[in-house]
């Protein structure tokens, strides 16, 4: 039998006021809203057909069991939520950056592996409904359904039918570059949903930084439609020392930076004392990732130099989608 093969493709996103923090577990809804970049030049590829049996391939590779459990049980949510049966499924995964080097792949990959499904599936899906059901495998992973800069929204229906992100500026809207400085090779120990999960139930100063993201966002889209570097640098870095002010008051403290980490942000800090227009963000995890437009790159690898084991650069990117073969 002559089986379709569908192809979808997602960038990954930088959330620039971040997430942490869940107000239902089980839905993943997220607590407060966010806003991110689009990387395009971050993407993950996921090609799907139907199969004898479920079959899950990372790379060329067989993935392992945990991956796997969670790409199928993953597929029978789609499933279920749009009100289908379904068949079993080869679902082959690809990313063109460096996965072990614990960069969002969640993101892209949940985004890409919706789109596929939904279409595998021979569901129109709305792109609504695509973030929707993105969130359900990681929350970041609804960012990366629309593309360029994007704003998700906690909502506050107790289903979550609210809780999906949109395009808030196009893709070409400001062309900002990101800059990953890798300080360290291998993925991280604590992954964002163990972290975030500490946080909650453990940190004094999670309220405080739920309370806080709030004006964050306005002043952060408010930044973007202007496209006002000082203000999106100073919303950017509050949000990200915040959110891991409220991780290190954990119990245990949740600290995912090394020492590379910190000495990246006085560097990246004192550029932008000295007029480069750069500022940094960092994720769970102890990569920095520099913004700033595509000349302050020679800058910024200088600044890095000695602290870092790769720099990937990228562009914004656009939506999650599907491709011919
Ligand atoms: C620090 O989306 O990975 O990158 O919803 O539990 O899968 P789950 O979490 P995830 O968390 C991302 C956290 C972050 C900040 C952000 O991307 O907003």
């Amino acid at each position: 039998m002559l089986v379709a093969m569908i192809t979808a493709i997602a960038h990954s996103n930088i959330a620039l006021v971040k997430y942490w923090g869940k107000r239902d577990a089980r839905l993943n809804l997220p607590a407060a809203g966010s806003l991110s970049l689009t990387l395009g030049d971050l993407t993950t590829t996921t090609r799907i057909a139907e199969s004898e049996q479920d079959i899950v391939l990372l790379g060329d590779a067989p993935a392992d069991a945990a991956f796997a459990r969670r790409v199928t049980a993953f597929l029978d949510l789609v499933a279920a939520e749009l009100g289908t049966g379904r068949p079993r499924f080869r679902v082959e995964t690809t990313n063109d950056f460096p996965t072990a080097a614990g960069l969002a792949s969640s993101a892209s990959g949940f985004a890409a592996l919706t789109v596929a499904a939904c279409a595998a599936l021979r569901q129109d899906v709305g792109p609504q409904r695509l973030s929707e059901l993105a969130r359900r495998g990681s929350g970041s992973a609804a960012r990366s359904i629309p593309g360029g800069w994007v704003e998700m929204a906690a909502g506050s229906d107790p289903e979550g039918h609210d809780a999906f992100a949109t395009e808030i500026a196009p893709e070409g809207h400001w062309d900002l570059r990101c800059f990953v400085l890798v300080t360290v090779a291998g993925s991280k120990a604590t992954s964002s949903t163990d972290g975030m999960t500490r946080t909650t139930a453990t940190s004094p100063y999670y309220p405080a930084w739920v309370d806080s993201v709030a004006d964050d966002l306005t002043q952060a889209r408010e930044a973007v439609r202007q496209r006002d570097f000082e203000q999106l640098a100073t919303v950017a870095e509050r949000s990200c020392l915040r959110m891991h002010a409220s991780a290190l008051a954990a119990d245990p403290g949740v600290l995912y930076w090394n020492g590379a980490t910190v000495e990246l942000i006085h560097r990246i800090r004192a550029l932008r004392r000295g007029g480069q227009p750069v500022f940094f963000t960092i994720d769970a995890g102890p990569h920095v990732k520099v913004f700033g437009p595509a000349e302050s790159l020679a800058a910024v690898r200088d600044a890095a130099s000695g602290l870092v084991v790769d720099l990937i650069t990228s562009a914004p990117g656009g939506p999650a989608r599907l491709v011919a073969r």
